[in-house]
């Protein structure tokens, strides 16, 4: 194993990793990243105010939930975007919402418990299945799926001199192919004609935009990209939080070509 230095771990190798990608942006983005966070009480219809940055619900929307439609949030906790989703629904249809760790899973029920009215919850089922593995069990199944993937979550790391002193690029690389593993399950388990939202909110493009790349590599006859958005502190004052749109093929439809080639619109600084 590769013996770890202040050129392969930590703040050094952090700042070098993203001056790296952002080039002259970096130190306003960097700057922007330590700002405090300023989340905000935007969902109408809670029996109690939840706190959300506001880029956070856009993502969420993104999904175009409809009254009656069947929605999986595979990794769902603490629960701010599941309880966008509970909104649209209205307590029709269903909503399951999942999640891998007992103790966010934990969270995840009080805040759905908290905030929505009893009526509007009672079609909220909670998981703790490994979403990776999904697909192997249900497939072709939800109208719609949110995947909030775990992610690296820069300005966490940014603020926190113990995660940064622990930062290497090897963990980006890791939360790639595991947002990889879950996007295909993601596709798996939608129905065809289904829209499935893949979000983060890390600034690192290996988890972001080159992550649809492999995808498209991969199983590029499934989807068709919809849309993608990209809110970063620096530039929108909100975020960062990127999120890309896709609806999975019919059985008999043809991919596009070249579908990804409307990033450099939204990503001229890379
Ligand atoms: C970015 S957070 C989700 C935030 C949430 N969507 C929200 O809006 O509040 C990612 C979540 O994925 C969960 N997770 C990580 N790996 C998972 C897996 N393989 N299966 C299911 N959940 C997983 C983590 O426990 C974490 O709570």
């Amino acid at each position: 194993m590769a013996r770890k230095t202040p050129d392969t771990q930590g703040s050094l190798a952090f700042e070098r990793h993203f001056a790296g990608i952002y080039g002259e942006r970096w130190p306003t983005l960097r700057q922007a990243l330590l700002a405090p966070t300023n989340p905000e009480d935007l969902l109408v219809g809670l029996t109690e105010p939840y706190f959300l940055d506001s880029a956070s619900v856009r993502a969420a929307q993104a999904l175009e939930v409809k009254p009656g439609d069947r929605v999986l949030d595979m990794c769902a906790a603490p629960g701010g975007k599941t309880l966008v989703l509970a909104l649209a629904l209205k307590g029709t249809g269903h909503l399951v919402a999942n999640d891998r760790s007992p103790e966010r899973r934990a969270r995840l029920q009080r805040v759905v418990q908290q905030h929505l009215p009893r009526v509007w919850s009672s079609n909220i089922e909670i998981t703790g299945r490994d979403a990776t593995r999904w697909g192997l069990y249900e497939q072709n199944v939800y109208d719609r799926v949110l995947l909030d993937a775990p992610c690296s979550s820069e300005r966490h790391i940014l603020n926190s001199p113990k995660h940064l002193s622990l930062w290497t690029p090897h963990r980006t690389k890791a939360l790639a192919q595991q947002g990889l593993s879950l996007l295909c399950s993601a596709l798996e388990v939608l129905r065809p004609g289904g829209v499935l939202v893949f979000s983060t909110c890390s600034i690192s493009p290996t988890e972001n935009r080159q992550l649809l790349e492999r995808l498209e590599i991969k199983r590029k006859e499934k989807w068709t990209l919809e849309g993608v958005s990209e809110e970063f502190p620096d530039l929108q004052g909100t975020g960062p939080l990127f999120w890309a749109r896709l609806r999975k093929n019919q059985l008999d439809e043809k991919p596009r070509d070249e579908q990804l080639d409307v990033f450099p619109k939204f990503s001229d600084h890379f």
